[in-house]
């Protein structure tokens, strides 16, 4: 009997606020993801610290990794891993070269290849991990706390970046409205929770770029936010959040699906940490069903950061590019790579 060649990925997330570890065997069947977050830690000060974000990762990292190995049932060193896959950008670089060092240091203790992974292509892998069988190309929406980004994707490794924010990412803005808003923090959830029995209609939010081309540019409406409450400061805060988020989806939507057409895409599918978002999944949902495509919404576990993704994306980039060397750095200003 000939021994079946290894397919299990470790995968080792930690860019931002997520100290994250899985097991994806063969790209596609997720054995363990685990995900320690720092919302806790962070919470007092209203956004991510990255000096704490980096020692936060430092002291969960090895317990992480532990338990997403006892959770697949994979003992280390382990015959069944084909790689050590790691985030080495766009992120925090303190926060980046602790996954790093980590992968490092596994790659060579177990004598498996390292592989270095793009989180925003990762992000792209997690639309994908749970519907293997997608057709091309898609349209993807990869909204998150760092990023916005529309993208036409004809398959893995296959991307043309359409448009992008000209200046706050759509979690960004979520985040600095909420907090305005004293709703908390994370913003993007709390926001979230409150416009749920808010008015979308009470207030009237911009349309930055609406009808014009595929960038997009948050820094006015969070701007028109701060001048409304200032003008009516009885509004229900609700009522604002609810009107705040409309003027998101509405951007964000429009723009997506007319990329949809325009590609000849056979579906919308969505990304990142506001790919959670409820009004953004539903609003999906119903247009794509009414423009006839497909709506991919991949579970919220999967919309926020892990490292299943990155695992799954390891596992495509080594059958792709082969290992990266250990030599490989931080790139705390990585961007998509463009397959134009
Ligand atoms: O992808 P992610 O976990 O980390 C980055 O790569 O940035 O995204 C985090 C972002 C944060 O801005 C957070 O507020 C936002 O996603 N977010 C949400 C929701 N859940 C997370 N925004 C709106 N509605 C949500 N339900
Ligand atoms: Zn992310």
């Amino acid at each position: 009997m000939t021994a079946r060649a290894p397919d299990l990925v470790l995968g080792i997330e930690t860019s931002c606020d997520e100290t994250a570890a899985a097991l994806v065997a063969a790209g596609t069947l997720v054995r363990a993801s685990v995900v320690s977050s720092q919302v806790a830690l962070h919470a007092p000060y209203g956004g991510v610290v990255p000096e704490l974000a980096g020692r936060a990762h430092l002291e969960r990292l090895p317990g992480v990794i532990d338990d997403a190995l006892a959770q697949a049932g994979v003992g280390r060193p382990s015959g069944e891993l084909a790689a050590v896959a790691v985030t080495h950008g766009p992120g925090l670089v303190g926060s980046l070269l602790v996954g790093l060092a980590s992968a490092k240091a596994l790659s060579m203790a177990w004598g498996v290849p390292l592989v270095g992974v793009n989180h925003l292509e990762a992000h792209l892998f997690a639309a994908l991990l749970e519907e293997p069988d997608l057709a091309w190309p898609l349209v993807v929406l990869l909204v998150s706390g760092g990023h916005t980004v529309l993208v036409r994707m004809d398959g893995p490794g296959r991307y043309r970046v359409l448009g992008q924010t000209l200046d706050d990412a759509a979690g960004e803005a979520y985040d600095k409205v909420a907090r305005y808003l004293g709703l908390g923090y994370p913003g993007g959830p709390a926001l979230d929770r409150a416009a749920a029995d808010g008015d979308p209609g009470a207030f009237s939010f911009p349309r930055a770029l609406l009808a014009d081309g595929y960038d997009f540019s948050f820094s006015g409406l969070k701007t028109s936010v701060v001048r409304t409450v200032e003008r009516h400061p009885s509004a229900s805060t609700e009522d604002v959040a609810a009107s705040f988020q409309q003027a998101v989806v509405d951007v964000l939507l429009a723009k997506a699906r007319r990329a949809v057409v325009e590609v000849g895409a056979t579906g919308l599918a969505l990304a990142g940490g506001v790919a959670a978002n409820s009004l953004l999944r539903r609003a999906t949902t119903a247009a794509c069903a009414e423009d006839g495509v497909a709506a991919h919404l991949p579970s919220l576990a999967m919309c926020t950061d892990n490292a299943a993704m990155v695992a799954a994306a390891g596992w495509w980039r080594l059958s792709s590019d082969g290992p990266s060397p250990l030599s490989l750095g931080a790139a705390p200003n990585l961007v998509l790579p463009d397959a134009r």
